[in-house]
């Protein structure tokens, strides 16, 4: 349970029309400090409005903190960087779930559960099977996560903290085969079941890569890439998705269908879908002789192109994630042995002209997490189509924490923005004969 945020001694002060209205201003642990405007209606009439949220805060949260100046980004307190480095990412949803790292058998109970938990309803594969083979990832996986709350009947009571945890271990524990099989749907190959002598990455690589025919050894190394992909992207605060999952939630509406809204969310290309993107663009760039065109394009107004994986409405420095993505890049490809990767080559030499350009400099675009991410994911043999879903896989702890932490905050209402109006003045109706 949350501690309120503090009300520090000061006060804002807002005049309107000769009325004057105090305001209390919280502080967090970390982070500036905000005006609370909830009387802002009733006392003086009027809403505040902030398009796109850029200087909203939706609520009180003690999961997630990002200083988006520094570059910098804690689960929990805990920096990403030693995250990355020396823990696993069962062990950071166990974090970011309930606060405090587990102990060795809190961990050791957590992965039973998780690890018990990655089978299917056998009754979803005629699901899957209803898809074209073409559909998208993406449009298979928000699908079956949506229609979960038509399989497990038994956790979707949203009042009942016993259904509540069953359905958040079923969600971490499912996601990696509902994505696996949504691959293996749409390449025409059987649906692989989990293993449980696996870990949580190496089971989703054997379940995307294994056929039935041979055996499949899972190499460690890329398995550790995996797990070190899914821990960067665990959670990110109040993100476009996550915000979605709390307004979801904010109307009581099930666990599953919360994190299918969060996974619809997350697949438009200013967010998750900047995986599949940027790849997409090192690729059509080809060369690092074309990238001064693509600059060029990414700066000139008239022109809606902008370079994919670079820029962030948070960070305004590196972004820590595409440091370790960065780096994790070169080990991957070095493990592979593909040391001359055109599009890393594209990828490098455009970071770092684009660094160096004045445009780039003045607007605080810096590579962001998804930049890297492609790289690793193709290397492993994965198709673009499926980056995403491994976002929305990675990120389904961080929309459950976000989720809990909302249901058991005690200042929690539905979720309902206001408008500033501009359409048409009150009119009266006009028969058609008439218009
Ligand atoms: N390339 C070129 N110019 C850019 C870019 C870019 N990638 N991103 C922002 N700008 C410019 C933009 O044109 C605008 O310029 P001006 O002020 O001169 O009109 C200025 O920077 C501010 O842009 P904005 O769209 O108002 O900023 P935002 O905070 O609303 O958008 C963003 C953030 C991530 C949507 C945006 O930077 C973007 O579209 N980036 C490319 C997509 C991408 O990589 N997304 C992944 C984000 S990280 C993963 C995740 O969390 O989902």
């Amino acid at each position: 349970m949350m501690d309120s945020p503090a009300t520090g001694q000061h006060t804002a002060t807002l005049t309107l029309d000769g009325k004057s209205l105090e305001l209390p201003v919280l502080s967090g642990t970390m982070g500036p400090d905000v005006i609370d405007i909830r009387k802002l209606y009733s006392e003086l009439g009027v809403f505040t409005f902030d398009p796109g949220y850029t200087a909203t805060g939706s609520c009180a949260s003690t999961i997630t903190f990002i200083d988006g100046d520094k570059g910098e980004l804690y689960y929990r307190g805990y920096p990403i960087d030693q995250l990355a480095e020396r823990s696993h990412y069962l062990e950071v949803c166990y974090l970011l779930l309930y606060g405090e790292l587990p102990n060795a058998a809190q961990m050791e109970d957590f992965e039973n559960r998780v690890t018990r938990h990655t089978m299917l309803h056998e009754q979803m594969q005629y699901f899957y099977r209803g898809f074209r083979r073409d559909a998208h990832p993406m449009a298979i996986v928000c699908g079956v996560v949506g229609a979960m709350s038509a399989f497990y009947h038994d956790s979707t009571d949203i009042n009942d903290p016993w259904q509540r945890e069953v359905a958040s271990i079923r969600m971490i524990a499912k996601l990696p085969t509902i994505c696996a099989w949504a691959f293996k749907y749409s390449i025409g190959q059987p649906f692989i079941y989990p293993r449980n002598d696996l870990d949580y990455a190496s089971n989703f690589l054997h379940m995307c890569f294994a056929v039935p025919s041979e055996p499949y050894d899972v190499d460690p190394i890329l398995a550790r890439a995996m797990d070190r992909i899914f821990t960067l992207h665990a959670d990110h605060e109040q993100n476009a998705s996550t915000s979605t999952v709390r307004l979801a939630g904010s109307s009581q509406a099930n666990p599953f269908a919360c994190i299918a809204a969060g996974v619809a969310c997350l697949w438009g290309p200013a967010h998750g879908g900047a995986n599949q993107a940027a790849l997409e663009m090192l690729r059509e760039i080809g060369t690092p002789d074309r990238i001064p065109e693509f600059i060029a394009r990414a700066k000139d107004r008239n022109d809606p192109f902008r370079l994919m994986g670079f820029g962030h409405r948070v960070y305004k420095s590196y972004d820590p994630r595409a440091k370790v993505m960065q780096e994790t890049a070169r080990e991957v490809l070095d493990l592979l042995g593909i040391d001359n990767n055109p599009t890393l080559q594209v990828a490098r030499e455009l970071e770092r002209i684009a660094l160096e350009d004045e445009y780039f400099i003045d607007h605080q675009l810096y590579p962001n997490v998804d930049f890297y991410s492609g790289i690793i994911l193709e290397a492993i043999g994965f198709p673009t189509s499926m980056f995403t879903p491994i976002f929305a896989l990675a990120r389904t702890v961080g929309w459950i924490a976000q989720w809990k932490e909302m249901l058991e905050d005690p200042a929690t209402r539905i979720g309902r923005p206001r408008q500033l109006y501009v359409g048409a003045k009150a009119r009266d109706y006009v028969e058609v004969e008439n218009r």
